[in-house]
């Protein structure tokens, strides 16, 4: 009877820690702290760290447009056709480029698609990578560090309201940023 009752027990614990795990994976964008691994180990801390490579220089999208986007191989190409220093993943990226193949990146930050947010708009009006990305150019491997919720981006919107009124209300109104 006992040993029924913790098997029962233990069955609905588990159903419900198993909806609570598939209910927080449906929640696209919220994934505080993910850091997949990738397909060639890029490191943010070699390139953007200690070569004080500029975001801009690989990421030139957020300046103009709505994604940042990630650079072609043939960009890396244009430091790795010259450096001779060689390594497993810098033989995957020569034989890509080879091959003219893509590399296939992981994305670490998903925002629903029922979500417009643009990075010009951002950049333009000053708000530095790091304020949402955190310290990339510490990082071996990205990790999504902003909790990326509606919370989130609305309290930010509101302190800039509040320090400056002058500010046209960019930012409360749904329709700015959904569809
Ligand atoms: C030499 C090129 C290069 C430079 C410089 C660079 N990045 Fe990247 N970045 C990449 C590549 C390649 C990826 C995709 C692989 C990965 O996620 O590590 C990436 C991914 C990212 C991502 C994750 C994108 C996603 O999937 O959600 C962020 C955020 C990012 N970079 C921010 C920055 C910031 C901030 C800087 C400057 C401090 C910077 N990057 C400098 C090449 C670069
Ligand atoms: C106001 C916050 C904010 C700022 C500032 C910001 N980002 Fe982002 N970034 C985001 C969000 C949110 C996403 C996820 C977008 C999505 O999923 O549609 C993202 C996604 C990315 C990606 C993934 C590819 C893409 O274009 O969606 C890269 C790379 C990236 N950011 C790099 C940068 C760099 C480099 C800078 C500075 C030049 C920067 N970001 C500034 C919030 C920001
Ligand atoms: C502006 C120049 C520049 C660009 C662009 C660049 N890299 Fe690098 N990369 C370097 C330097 C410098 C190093 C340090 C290695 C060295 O001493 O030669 C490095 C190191 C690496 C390493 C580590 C090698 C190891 O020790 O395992 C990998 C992997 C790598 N880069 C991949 C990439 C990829 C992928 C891209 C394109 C998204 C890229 N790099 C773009 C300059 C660059
Ligand atoms: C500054 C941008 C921004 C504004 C303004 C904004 N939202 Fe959102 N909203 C988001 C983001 C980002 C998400 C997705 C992340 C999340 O679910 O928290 C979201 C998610 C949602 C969701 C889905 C919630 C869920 O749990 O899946 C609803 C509903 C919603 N917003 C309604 C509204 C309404 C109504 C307004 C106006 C009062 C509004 N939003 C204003 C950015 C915004
Ligand atoms: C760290 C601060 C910060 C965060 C976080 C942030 N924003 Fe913004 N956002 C700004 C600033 C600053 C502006 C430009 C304000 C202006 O032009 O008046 C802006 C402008 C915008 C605009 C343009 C509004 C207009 O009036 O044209 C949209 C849309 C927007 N943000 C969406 C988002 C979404 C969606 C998120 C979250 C995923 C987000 N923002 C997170 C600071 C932020």
């Amino acid at each position: 009877m006992l040993r029924r009752f913790v098997f029962l027990a233990t069955a609905i614990v588990c159903l419900i820690s198993a909806g609570l795990v598939a209910y927080e994976m449906s929640r696209v964008g919220v994934h505080q702290g993910y850091a997949p691994e990738q397909p060639i180990a890029f490191s943010h801390k070699l390139h953007a760290g200690d070569s004080r490579i500029q975001c801009l220089y690989c990421h030139f999208g957020a300046r103009t447009s709505r994604h940042a986007g990630i650079p072609p191989v043939n960009v890396c190409m244009n430091c790795h056709g010259m450096l001779t220093k060689q390594s497993v993943d810098i033989e995957k990226l020569k034989e890509l480029v080879e091959r003219r193949q893509p590399a296939q990146w992981i994305k670490v930050h998903n925002l629903p698609d029922f979500v417009y947010f643009n990075h010009s708009q951002h950049v333009i009006s000053g708000v530095a990578c790091q304020t949402c990305h955190g310290p990339v150019e510490t990082m071996a491997r990205v990790r999504q560090q902003a909790p990326l919720t509606m919370g989130w981006c609305i309290q930010c919107h509101r302190s800039r309201q509040v320090s400056d009124p002058h500010t046209p209300a960019a930012n409360l109104d749904c329709g700015k940023c959904h569809y």
